[in-house]
């Protein structure tokens, strides 16, 4: 772990890495327990990760904790996950301090269980000030959803004379996105071997880079994520440039 660490180049970290937490159902199966079994364990990685993304010097990590479309589960589980994202709040509050990590969210908040989004606005009230790395959890958020919102309320501002058309712009556009104050990421990667997107950060993603790994949530530790930096560290990223001129103008 050490020796993989040491060959990360600390001037070319991703500044936020987003992740598709993805297998904990099917980890759960391979070990004969229910779904939820591996839910629980799965938060067992999420603390993981955070904190070697901390160490790292990585500014955002967001993790896809509940979509949208995971509302369609059976109740029991969607329960379940509710359940544990307010015992993971709670209980990590006090380590995320010491830490120095403040707490985001992304999402539609408004229509998540009353407990759950208490237990996070409290979460995210008492980590405000904390400035070493922002952890982003994306909570019945979807892609889709957020930019029909930002489109929304663009179009509201333009109705109510605030703002021109032309005054509409890929800048202008980001800032009415829930992400608004966050760096897009230039690392995004999925576990458990599916090769999708899923509505997740479909705007901020324009330029990242993907990376797929076979391994289950659950299982992911911390070489994985190193496995991955050290991934994305050794491509090019050209930004729609030739290689030639990236030698003299792009800062990776
Ligand atoms: C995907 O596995 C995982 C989820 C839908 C939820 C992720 C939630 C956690 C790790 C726990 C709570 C999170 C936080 C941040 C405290 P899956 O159920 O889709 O697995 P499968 O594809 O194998 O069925």
């Amino acid at each position: 772990m050490e020796a993989l660490n040491n060959h990360i180049d600390p001037t070319k970290l991703p500044r936020h890495i987003a992740i598709i937490m993805d297998g904990n159902g099917r980890w759960a199966k391979t070990h004969g327990k229910p779904r939820v079994f591996g839910h629980k364990n799965g938060v067992t990685a999420v603390r993981e990760v955070t904190e070697i993304c901390a160490e790292l010097g990585i500014e955002y990590l967001t993790l896809y904790a509940f979509s949208t479309e995971n509302w369609s589960r059976p109740p029991s589980e969607v329960g379940a996950l509710m359940s544990l994202l307010v015992e993971a709040v709670r209980n990590e509050l006090k380590t995320l301090n010491k830490n120095n990590i403040r707490l985001q969210a992304i999402g539609d908040l408004d229509k998540l269980p009353a407990s759950s989004r208490k237990a996070l606005l409290e979460g995210i009230e008492a980590t405000r000030n904390n400035t070493r790395m922002t952890l982003v959890l994306a909570l019945n958020y979807s892609s889709r959803w957020e930019i029909v919102q930002a489109c929304r309320q663009i179009g509201q501002q333009i109705k109510e004379g605030h703002l021109n058309p032309e005054e509409v712009d890929e800048q202008l556009f980001s800032r009415f996105l829930s992400t608004k104050d966050i760096p897009d990421p230039e690392l995004l990667i999925r576990t458990s071997g599916e090769q999708r997107i899923s509505n997740y950060l479909l705007w901020q993603i324009a330029y990242a880079e993907l990376y797929f790994t076979e391994v289950f949530w659950p299982d992911f530790k911390k070489e994985n994520l190193i496995e991955a930096i050290l991934d994305y560290q050794r491509r090019e990223r050209r930004f729609g440039k030739t290689s030639e001129q990236l030698v003299t103008d792009v800062k990776f």
